[in-house]
């Protein structure tokens, strides 16, 4: 009998104004009205897509201690849009990016509870520790947690959370109007954490939601952050775009869950992408160069490079070489609010110089090539092409599709690579699941389980 092909996950993500946008082309709509959310939402439930999925950002991001304005500018509030979308979607996961370092297990759990429910068992956390202290001046404690300590507290208070989720079982709303019994259970929703982080006990307002447990995801690439997510998410975010990286971090991930007891298939891997299309490759080749170059401009591409030096890099010819220099990880930070994602600042220096060298680019065009979310390049044909191979091959589950153009770039993606991939049979034709969790393939919760909850 042969192996089923495997099904391509589908995320729709819709970022703000930074380099992988074209905020100023004459097509591009708003990124903050709700009509942008509603018509990407819309589009990626109308190609069956898995999940829409929205980042966070915390703070505006600065360099030099001004804030560099074209980048993430103007996010709304994400459990507000999540909300307003599960009223004008039916089969979409809603996922939202919350971060754990500056919020209360008590509110998580209740939020993304609520999602849960109102939008009948669509909701996913995409757990997230942040990155700096500087993000923690918006809030009432300040910057006040070392990375390390982060972790720690994101283990607890999603332990916290799931001990909060579970303080319900699945009958003890009873609402029998016969008999005139509201709750089944005298101890519906009492709950008791302790661990170093936090020390709460009491009653949980919002009974057990559809998926039991909404579904949660995870970003972060420290040895640190692999070892939660195997542990404890549901998918985990891919950096890595090319094949080989993507594989090994694949095996790596698939293999730490194993360890930890889950199944290889109980954790998703899932990279962003962007994608642009023409009629012929050479025609989308041409758009795609077109549009980096715009997108990526002699003072972005060194304000990008200064993220990795940690270095005042403004003296500079973009169109020169890539600085000579080593990175300066221990001073002052120039750039803040960005999440940092290269984990060896001399190690990836030193590839951008020998990507420049080989390929002869200039430091912004080794930038605008090196800094793309693995571009898919092609006809609709390629791009399905390179969508299945890179899932066959077990680089990914699936990818995250973001595009240049808010919120009218979806469109294209459906209308024209998603046919593809449904004929490849890659991709469902039709929801067969009622939760994100069936969507995913993900197990289901088993509704009589208590969370441990004492650590
Ligand atoms: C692909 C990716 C996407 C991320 N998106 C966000 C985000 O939207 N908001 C946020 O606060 N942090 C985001 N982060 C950063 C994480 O918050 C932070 O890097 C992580 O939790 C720290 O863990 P690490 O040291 O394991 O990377 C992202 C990280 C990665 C790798």
């Amino acid at each position: 009998m042969s192996t089923p092909r495997k099904q391509v996950i589908l995320g729709a993500y819709l970022g703000g104004v930074n380099h992988h946008t074209a905020w100023w082309h004459p097509d591009a709509g708003s990124q903050i009205d709700f009509g942008a959310f509603e018509h990407t939402a819309r589009t990626a439930e109308r190609g069956k897509f898995d999940f829409f999925f929205l980042a966070e950002g915390l703070i505006l991001r600065e360099r030099a201690g001004k804030i560099f304005d074209q980048d993430i500018i103007g996010r709304p509030d994400t459990f507000t849009v999540l909300a307003s979308l599960a009223a004008v979607t039916e089969h979409l996961g809603l996922a939202g990016t919350i971060n754990t370092t500056f919020n209360e297990p008590y509110e998580l759990a209740r939020q993304f509870a609520s999602l849960d429910h109102l939008s009948g068992g669509r909701a996913a956390w995409n757990v997230v520790t942040s990155f700096d202290a500087f993000t923690g001046q918006n809030f009432r404690r300040g910057g006040y947690l070392d990375p390390a300590d982060r972790y720690e507290r994101a283990e607890e208070t999603l332990n916290a959370v799931r001990a909060l989720w579970d303080s319900w079982h699945a009958e003890d709303l009873a609402a029998d109007k016969a008999s005139g019994q509201f709750l089944a259970r005298p101890d519906a929703g009492e709950f008791s954490f302790r661990g170093s982080q936090f020390d709460i006990a009491g009653r949980f307002t919002v009974p057990r939601s559809p998926q039991g447990r909404p579904v949660v995801l995870q970003a972060g690439v420290s040895p640190r952050g692999r070892a939660f997510a195997a542990a404890n998410a549901d998918a985990i975010f891919s950096p890595y775009g090319s094949l080989p990286e993507a594989a090994n971090f694949y095996r790596d991930i698939k293999s730490r869950a194993v360890e930890a007891g889950r199944g290889a298939d109980d954790i998703k891997i899932l990279p962003s992408a962007s994608f642009v299309l023409g009629d012929t490759e050479a025609e989308a080749i041409e758009k795609y160069h077109v549009l980096r170059d715009e997108q990526v401009t002699g003072q972005t591409a060194l304000i990008l490079l200064e993220q990795i030096w940690n270095r005042d890099l403004s003296g500079y010819d973009p169109e020169g070489p890539v600085p000579a220099i080593d990175p300066d990880p221990d001073g002052p930070p120039i750039i803040q609010g960005r999440a940092f994602v290269h984990q060896d600042r001399f190690a990836t220096a030193e590839r951008l110089r020998q990507v420049a060298e080989a390929k002869k680019l200039t430091l912004r065009e080794v930038v605008a090539d090196q800094f793309e979310r693995g571009p898919l390049v092609g006809t609709p044909a390629q791009v399905a092409e390179q969508i299945d191979t890179f899932v066959q091959s077990d680089g990914s589950d699936g990818f995250i599709l973001g595009s240049h153009l808010v919120p009218w770039g979806l469109d294209e993606f459906v209308d024209r690579v998603v046919p593809l991939l449904q004929d490849r049979g890659a991709l469902r034709t039709h929801y067969t699941g009622t939760t994100l969790r069936d969507n995913l393939g993900l197990p289901n919760v088993r509704f009589d389980t208590k969370f441990s909850a004492d650590v």
